[in-house]
């Protein structure tokens, strides 16, 4: 029988397209971004403050356009500082604003991909150190698109071609086993994984959902999936045989990934999205692009988080 939940709104913050949650046990904050805008924000659940900042310096336009100053994820980093995927390139960036409320972001040089056709998407540090993080396409029909490594040597490498819309990742405690949605396939496929060196293996099919567009996504500590269903208002859970065994039903139709927070990890957070909504929907599902709360009864994992070599940090 599968297990039907609901989720409780965690924090009104209106989000254009709320992605990427991360739990950071240090600081004991809930960190996501809204991606268009080009905002990180955090949640501090026992006070319930709420802050964003903008690591371009500005504000871009929530809806896609040229002058986007997108960031498609943010990371932690093993300082404490941010590990960032900009619309074309990644950056590190220090864990919070100066006092002056400015960000100094260093720029990782030598690579870049074309942001008039595509832009990052989701990532997240990897078990190895390193972080992973795949674009998609500004517009449909676009080109295809990849999944990316950036080394702990600020050397970017590309793991997987042909992607149509990266999108949500994750590893088993095991490290033999890389979950991966690309969007336009219509589910989530699991790769074989050297636990030695992270490189890809053998592709298969894991599951397929018949109904929306798989995005985020993450593993529990027994290593169960759980999946945003980004059009359905559903996040679901998948045992390793790839069971449906549980669907948290959400007031919106656009989650579009969560995470494992508090510091027992038992919270699951789910961000959502209010894109492309018309005013009639957004009338209709007024908390798209809130981010939701549901103690699902299974806890998380901590996260990976980017460790770059010192030769090169700042
Ligand atoms: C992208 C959105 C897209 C959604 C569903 C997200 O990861 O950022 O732009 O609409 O996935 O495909
Ligand atoms: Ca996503």
């Amino acid at each position: 029988m599968t297990r039907a939940l609901s989720a409780d709104i965690a924090v009104p913050s209106q989000c254009y397209l709320a992605e990427g949650p991360v739990w950071d046990p240090s600081r004991h904050l809930l960190r996501w971004v809204d991606i268009n805008p080009g905002h990180v924000h955090a949640l501090d659940p026992a006070t319930g403050a709420h802050t964003r900042f903008a690591p371009a310096g500005a504000d871009g336009p929530a809806v896609p356009r040229a002058d986007a100053v997108p960031v498609g994820a943010a990371g932690l980093t093993g300082d404490g500082g941010l590990v960032l995927a900009l619309v074309d390139h990644f950056a590190l960036g220090p864990g919070e604003p100066g006092a002056d409320g400015g960000y100094r972001l260093a720029h990782i040089a030598g690579f870049r991909v074309d942001a008039s056709q595509v832009r990052f998407n989701d990532g997240k540090p990897s078990p190895w150190g390193d972080f992973w993080a795949g674009t998609m396409p500004w517009r449909e029909g676009g080109p295809s698109c990849s999944l990316y490594r950036l080394g702990t040597n600020a050397q970017v490498t590309e793991l997987l071609g042909d992607v149509g819309l990266s999108n949500g990742l994750d590893w088993s405690d095991d490290r033999r086993s890389f979950y991966y949605a690309d969007s336009t396939s219509g589910g989530v496929d699991v790769f074989a994984c050297d636990p030695e060196t992270g490189a890809l293996g053998e592709r298969r099919r894991f599951v397929t959902v018949e109904a929306g567009i798989p995005d985020g996504l993450a593993l529990d500590a027994e290593g169960c999936l759980w999946l945003a269903v980004f059009g359905t208002g559903e996040v679901r859970r998948y045992t390793p045989s790839g069971e449906l065994d549980t669907v948290i039903r959400l007031p919106v139709e656009q989650p579009t990934s969560v995470a494992f927070g508090g510091d027992d990890l038992a919270t699951l957070y789910i961000t959502t999205a209010r894109e492309d909504l018309t005013p009639a929907q957004v009338a209709a599902q007024p908390h798209s692009g809130d981010i939701f709360a549901c103690v699902p009864g299974s806890t998380g994992r901590p996260p990976n988080r980017f460790k770059a070599r010192p030769a090169w940090k700042r």
